[in-house]
């Protein structure tokens, strides 16, 4: 069975923005041609930053049409990730570091009509997540240790993403496979090659006014042979 190579989505993380004009940063966003908006959920516990939540998600949803896409970083996935798809999650991905009853969430999720997502922090064997493969619609492997925007990619976390697109592959699974961290114009092509079919990009367009070139930058980067 062929699995037909999927398009490079790119997800700007709205918590690597002005987030004191969250309005007009995601009015931006939807003329970039950006795929979805990521959303960074930090509770100071698992990470050590506290960022935006419920509240905020609840607001974006009322502005935008946008998929959003919604990493939640906190230790309790299990009590709360409810409140993030009544909030308006389209995918809600969380830690498998954190969750008590993973199988579970991820047929709650997807009974509510969502995208279910886990997510690995570097040092977490993809192996983890084998049994739970059937019941995700993507895989986020973290690229960079969480907790902060504009760190350093970890390239060996493209090793992890090309056994996982080869598992998958093998199984005829359609999986999204989406890394997280420091990506940018340098390594988007060999992450693209490595499997991965999402990127998520805090600095690599916040860090520029102009996110619909910063995005461009990104896809003919992806594009480029290595
Ligand atoms: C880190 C977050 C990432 C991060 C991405 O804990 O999950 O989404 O904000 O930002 P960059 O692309 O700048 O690493
Ligand atoms: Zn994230």
């Amino acid at each position: 069975m062929t699995i037909v190579k999927k398009v490079l989505q790119i997800s700007p993380s709205i918590a690597a923005g002005n987030l004191m004009n969250l309005a007009s940063e995601v009015a931006k966003l939807e003329l970039s041609g950006a795929d979805s908006i990521h959303f960074d959920v930090m509770d100071g516990h698992f990470v050590p930053l506290l960022t935006i939540g419920v509240p905020f998600l609840e607001q974006i949803r009322k502005i935008t049409k946008m998929h959003l896409d919604v990493h939640i970083m906190v230790t309790n996935p299990d009590q709360v990730f409810e409140h993030y798809l009544d909030a308006g999650a389209d995918t809600l991905t969380f830690h498998i570091e954190t969750a008590l009853h993973a199988h579970r969430i991820c047929n709650r999720i997807k009974e509510k009509g969502k995208r279910a997502g886990i997510a690995l922090n570097p040092a977490t064997h993809w192996r983890e997540i084998e049994f739970l493969i059937p019941s995700l619609d993507q895989i986020t492997l973290m690229s960079v240790n969480p907790g902060f925007s504009r760190q350093a990619h970890i390239p060996m976390v493209q090793k992890k993403a090309f056994e996982i697109r080869q598992y998958c592959n093998n199984l005829g699974i359609d999986m999204d496979i989406q890394l997280d961290g420091g990506v940018n114009t340098d390594n988007i092509a060999a992450i693209a090659q490595a499997g991965a079919n999402i990127v998520v990009a805090g600095g690599a367009v916040f860090n520029y006014d102009d996110f619909g070139a910063a995005v461009s930058a990104l896809r003919k980067a992806a594009l480029a042979q290595g």
